[in-house]
């Protein structure tokens, strides 16, 4: 299916969407006319080569990063170039692709910064409501401590989120994002350089989230993870939407096998 065959009919159920997202840096275009839409309560891999401009269409799209062009809805609501703080009152989370975890802060403090309901932040509430701040403040760490408890790292709460592995960090950046309870959760590579025993438990992990109601947009290279995990597919080439579809669909489609799929397909055969 090309993306001009989305039907009405899917992006009426679109949790998210976005329509000729642009994005040049120093005259170099890294996001070329963007369409696509991410169905509500789906997992969708968002695939393409490197530079394609996935991670650019995902700091468009969580308000990380203005775009030069396009629109974007979360649900009917038209968010373009909304700052992120306001794109994640809507609901919408994100992780990085490199993790951002504050290193020097411990694994449980990581969770704590600025979750959705504080109120602590207001002058009002310490001086007037001292009680209230504090109940909320005991919630917030109980459900950190939850949250980490369901990512396997309550073990690890007390430890500098530096002295983490790659893979925890990964888990770390999941446990961020699900803190604010999302309703859209979109994941920049979250198995990257994870070993192939926490692949299976992130895959799990999302799985679980999916069977919530949360909506999922994720980054990956890998598709065995992808066939194995993903709804729905979306194609970026050079910026462009090239197509969107079932992985088995795409894995017939000529455009997309020699503009991805051949090279990964290849690379796998080499291992
Ligand atoms: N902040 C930036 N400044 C300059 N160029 C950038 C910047 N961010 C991205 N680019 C360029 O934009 C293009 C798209 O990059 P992007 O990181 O979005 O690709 P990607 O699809 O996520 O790639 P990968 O699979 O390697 O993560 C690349 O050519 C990249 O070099
Ligand atoms: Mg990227």
């Amino acid at each position: 299916m090309s993306v001009n065959d989305v039907t009405t009919n899917e992006v009426a159920n679109a949790a998210l969407s976005c329509e000729g997202i642009v994005k040049s840096f120093q005259g170099v275009v890294a996001v070329n006319g963007a369409s696509f839409s991410v169905p509500e309560g789906q997992i969708t891999a968002l695939i393409g080569p490197n530079g394609a401009g996935k991670t650019t269409v995902v700091n468009i799209l969580s308000g990380s990063m203005k775009s030069d062009g396009g629109t974007e809805h979360i649900g009917s609501t038209d968010v373009s170039n909304w700052e992120s703080y306001q794109i994640a009152r809507m609901g919408l989370m994100r992780t990085f692709q490199l993790s951002r975890e504050l290193g020097g802060l411990t694994v449980l403090e990581n969770l704590l910064v600025a979750p959705k309901t504080q109120s602590g932040e207001s002058l009002f509430n310490i001086f007037f409501r001292p009680g209230k701040t504090k109940r909320e403040e005991h919630a917030n760490t109980q459900r950190a401590l939850d949250v980490l408890q369901t990512y396997g790292l309550y073990a690890l709460r007390d430890n500098r989120a530096r002295e983490l592995s790659g893979g925890q960090k990964k888990l770390l950046e999941i446990s961020r994002a699900v803190m604010a309870e999302p309703k859209i959760l979109l994941l920049d590579e979250p198995m990257a350089g994870v070993n192939p025993a926490l692949i299976e438990k992130i895959g799990g992990y999302i799985l679980d989230l999916k069977a919530k109601g949360v909506t999922i947009l994720m980054v990956e290279h890998n598709l065995n993870v992808v066939e194995k995990i993903c709804d729905h597919v979306i194609v970026l080439a050079e910026g462009r939407t090239l197509a969107t579809g079932r992985l088995s669909e795409l894995r017939e489609n000529k455009e997309v096998v020699r503009a991805y799929l051949g090279e990964v397909i290849d690379a796998s055969s080499a291992r």
